[in-house]
């Protein structure tokens, strides 16, 4: 339901253009059969709150939720709703839900054998698979179990290399929440967290909607890293082993950087000594209708962490490098750089299956094309309702900046936010809308039908929202 693998839904919008007409004879993706949240999640989630610490994920709060069961790019809740993800556990869910692929390994994995870290078929396979696909050079992979510890990783692994401790990361940037990372998330997040581990610096994002220096692109010729490279000479020490970057930023809304600006940060680095680390754990693996983020401004970056989609649901991530850089002790050391889970038996299934899945259904290519008729439709909501702003993205990773008012891109407050989110999911449509930067990110196996009936859902509900401001 909701795939690329349902028969002929792929033919719908995209004959009738974007313009999200339905298909007579297919039944909707969506389907609510009871009040939302229905009473069997509601008591459920009751008795969870009992127990479950509080500072689980907003929207799964905010939904008062609970999942039964996934199949491609939907979700079924206990009362028997039916939901279109456009959430995909926020980049995670590359491969929809419980692709038959995916479950077919990992049930066939789960059998033979999970724990450990001797070198299986598996994982010969999958370092092969991503050594090709990796840009340029990289063809040295590393693994680990969350995104945090890749990207720590990586530092240690800048560290290594240029015998330097100083990093440099971008306002608005989302690394992790361990203590190696906390200092570069450019965000209030971290208040009340200090103190951080010294040596972190941050500079502003090229965010041209809302750019800090009020310019504008092209015309200012890139001033916000002009601005870096004062602000690393001014404040830091010299000693810059790395900067780390998203190619596009997710968590601080799905911002797509104009293009040139990873190249201009690429040559920073490059001026300072220190390792580019390109942070793909959200653009990789076909999430912006290319392998990965970095290819759109034809940089080849030093490092790359990947993780999330990579294994479409199993914690897996990784460190991707040249084999020079790779080889520097104590990175390069026996258990220098290994984990207890990073690469094992059940994760290199995982990401294997998830990889060869993507490939063979030409994910990239329908990330690019389903995310390309979403961007046309959100262009025609910033036409038509004042509460969206702007609107951005490449592939499946696209921003609707929701706000009070257009000209003046005042953010919509976080109430009215939640009212937008509530309002879809009651129809059937499960979105990122709870907070101005608005998010969309959907499993890459959406096919064209279930998105364009999402976006009406989404066309029904801003019209509301528009209405009421
Ligand atoms: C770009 C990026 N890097 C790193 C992370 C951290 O990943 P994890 O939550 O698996 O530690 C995230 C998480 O959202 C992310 O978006």
């Amino acid at each position: 339901m909701g795939s690329l693998r349902k028969a002929n839904s792929d033919q719908v919008g995209g004959a009738a253009g974007v313009a999200g007409v339905a298909d007579e004879a297919r039944a909707p993706a969506a389907r609510i059969v009871t009040e939302v949240p229905g009473p069997r999640s509601r008591e459920l989630f009751a008795r969870e709150q009992r127990c479950i610490a509080p500072g689980t994920q907003g929207f799964a709060l905010l939904s008062g939720l609970v999942m039964d069961h996934g199949e491609g790019a939907t979700l079924t809740d206990i009362d028997g709703n039916r939901y279109i993800d456009f959430i995909a556990g926020i980049n995670v869910a590359s491969l929809g839900h419980a692709h038959p692929r995916w479950v077919e390994a990992m049930s066939r994995q789960l059998r033979r054998l999970s724990v450990g870290s001797f070198t299986s078929e598996n994982r010969v396979r999958l370092t092969e698979l991503i050594a090709e696909r990796a840009p340029g050079d990289l063809d040295r992979v590393q693994f680990f179990s969350g995104g945090a510890e890749a990207v720590e990783a990586a530092i240690r692994l800048a560290k290594a290399v240029t015998h330097k401790y100083e990093v440099v990361g971008f306002w608005g940037g989302f690394h992790g929440k361990t203590g190696g990372v906390l200092g570069v998330l450019g965000s209030p997040f971290k208040h009340g967290l200090g103190p951080l581990m010294p040596g972190l610096y941050l500079t502003p994002y090229p965010d041209c909607y809302r750019c800090p220096f009020k310019m504008t692109w092209p015309g200012c010729d890139f001033h916000c890293l002009e601005f870096a490279r004062e602000m690393i000479r001014t404040e830091t020490t010299n000693a810059i082993a790395a900067v780390v970057v998203e190619p596009i930023q997710g968590t601080a809304g799905n911002v797509v950087p104009p293009p040139g600006a990873l190249r201009r940060i690429a040559e920073l680095a490059r001026e300072l000594g220190a390792l580019l680390i390109a942070d793909e754990m959200i653009t990789g693996f076909g999430r912006s209708g290319a392998w990965f983020g970095v290819e759109h401004d034809g940089v080849v970056p030093d490092v790359m962490t990947i993780g999330k989609g990579l294994a479409a649901g199993f914690p897996l991530s990784a460190v991707v490098t040249r084999d020079e850089l790779a080889r520097t002790p104590p990175w390069s050391n026996p258990s220098g750089s290994s984990s207890s889970y990073g690469g094992n038996p059940l994760g290199a299934a995982a990401a294997r299956i998830t990889i060869e899945t993507i490939r063979d259904e030409e994910l990239v290519e329908n990330s690019r094309r389903v995310g390309a008729a979403m961007l046309e439709r959100f262009r025609e909501f910033e036409r038509r309702f004042a509460c969206v702003g702007a609107v951005d993205g490449k592939g499946l990773l696209i921003r609707v900046e929701l706000v009070r008012d257009q000209a003046k891109r005042e953010r919509l407050d976080k109430k009215t936010c939640e009212g937008i989110f509530l309002r879809a999911m009651r129809r059937g449509l499960l979105t990122m809308a709870y907070a101005s930067g608005f998010r969309v990110n959907p499993p890459l196996v959406l096919d064209m039908a279930t998105a364009m009936e999402g976006m009406d859902i989404l066309e029904a509900t801003l019209a509301e929202a528009d209405a009421e401001l």
